[in-house]
């Protein structure tokens, strides 16, 4: 099978020729379709992150949307007709994940897809929309008629938040995002407001533009970037109100004053997909599926061939994508 392969930490994935996985008794071979380029896939291939520094070569991606191949089919690649998410632990755990032809998944964590979901669209968004479901509603306990701000809202996770936060009942949806592009992004994901998150921000005068944005003290603010832009959005707060933290995409610490933190009791919550249960995560990615099939969720993406897949991870490494890459085998 063709796959792209980490060969060195750090660098790019190589496309080459390799042998097929083998089928176990309970893990069948995926015929992938699409697997999206995600910050996750590149932190785990830095060699630097927390799962520590992967053996190599191995194939990245920790998710990915196939057809699971029938038990003789693997050399004809023919299917069993299963549409099917299945998440992988490349790069935290030795094995191999989803940017090649086919893949081998434990067939317990298989989440079957809904008839007609379009495989491109449903990788898009894939685990960076389950965190997004989840930190609004499990950490973040969204109750309907509050008012949410998402941060790094033309990210996957942040536009992801932002249609799910209104479906969830939040009656106003402030957007924040850095790039014109990603402005853009979350306005068409349907932010009543987007601020505008500059290089030269200070927490003062980036807590004064999101308050101007929202229409009194915020409820919950969703965090994938933490740095200055979490320590602004903690200041328009109310008392008790929480902010969930799920990436750190702006900086690794933030300088959040004790003052604002004690004078709110607010409650600052971290997230992370790592402690689903794997019933949890199919259930959420179910959810996630289900809405994307009935046109109400929806990230900006774009396919490329898994032979460009180098140029592809570049390109998400220096933040010069206009939306989710997926390969596409
Ligand atoms: N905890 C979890 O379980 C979980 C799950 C999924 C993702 N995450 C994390 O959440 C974060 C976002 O993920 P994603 O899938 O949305 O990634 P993504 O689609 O690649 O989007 C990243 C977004 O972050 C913005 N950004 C990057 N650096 C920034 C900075 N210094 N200041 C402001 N904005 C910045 C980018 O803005 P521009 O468009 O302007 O470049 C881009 O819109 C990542 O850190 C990821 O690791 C966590």
């Amino acid at each position: 099978m063709r796959a792209a392969r980490i060969v060195t930490c750090g660098e790019p994935p190589v496309v080459a020729e390799c042998p097929d996985p083998e089928p176990g008794p309970d893990e069948p071979l995926v015929r992938v379709l699409a697997a999206p380029i995600t910050p996750l896939d590149l932190l785990c291939a830095s060699g630097t992150s927390y799962f520590g520094t992967p053996a190599t070569p191995y194939v990245p991606g920790v998710q990915g949307v196939g057809r699971v191949a029938g038990a003789s089919d693997v050399g004809t690649v023919a299917d069993d007709g299963r549409l099917v998410w299945f998440p992988t632990r490349a790069g935290m755990a030795p094995g191999d994940g989803s940017m090649a032809e086919l893949a081998r998944v434990p067939a317990a964590d298989l989440v079957e897809l809904p008839a007609g979901a379009d495989p491109v669209a449903v990788a898009a968004l894939g685990l960076s929309a389950v965190a997004a479901y989840q930190a609004l509603t499990w950490r973040g306990e969204l109750a309907a008629g509050e008012q949410v701000l998402v941060l790094g809202a033309g990210g996957a996770v942040g536009q992801a938040a932002v249609q799910l936060a209104r479906m969830h009942g939040a009656r106003r949806v402030v957007a924040a995002a850095r790039s014109a592009a990603a402005r853009e992004r979350a306005a068409e994901a349907g932010a009543d407001a987007v601020v505008a998150l500059e290089p030269g921000d200070d927490v003062a005068g980036l807590a004064t533009r999101l308050t101007a944005a929202c229409d009194g003290p915020v409820d919950l603010v969703l965090d994938p970037l933490y740095g200055i832009p979490a320590a602004a959005a903690a200041r328009t707060l109310r008392p008790g109100g929480r902010l969930v933290n799920l990436g750190g995409s702006a900086g690794e610490t933030s300088p959040l004053d004790s003052s604002t933190l004690r004078g709110r009791s607010l409650r600052i919550l971290g997230y992370t997909n790592n402690e689903l249960t794997g019933e949890q995560r199919a259930a959420a990615m179910g959810h996630v599926a289900s809405l994307a099939l009935e046109g109400r969720l929806h990230v900006a993406h774009e396919r490329v061939p898994l032979t460009d897949a180098p140029a592809a991870w570049h390109r998400q490494s220096t933040g010069t994508t206009s939306g989710r890459l997926v390969l596409t085998p």
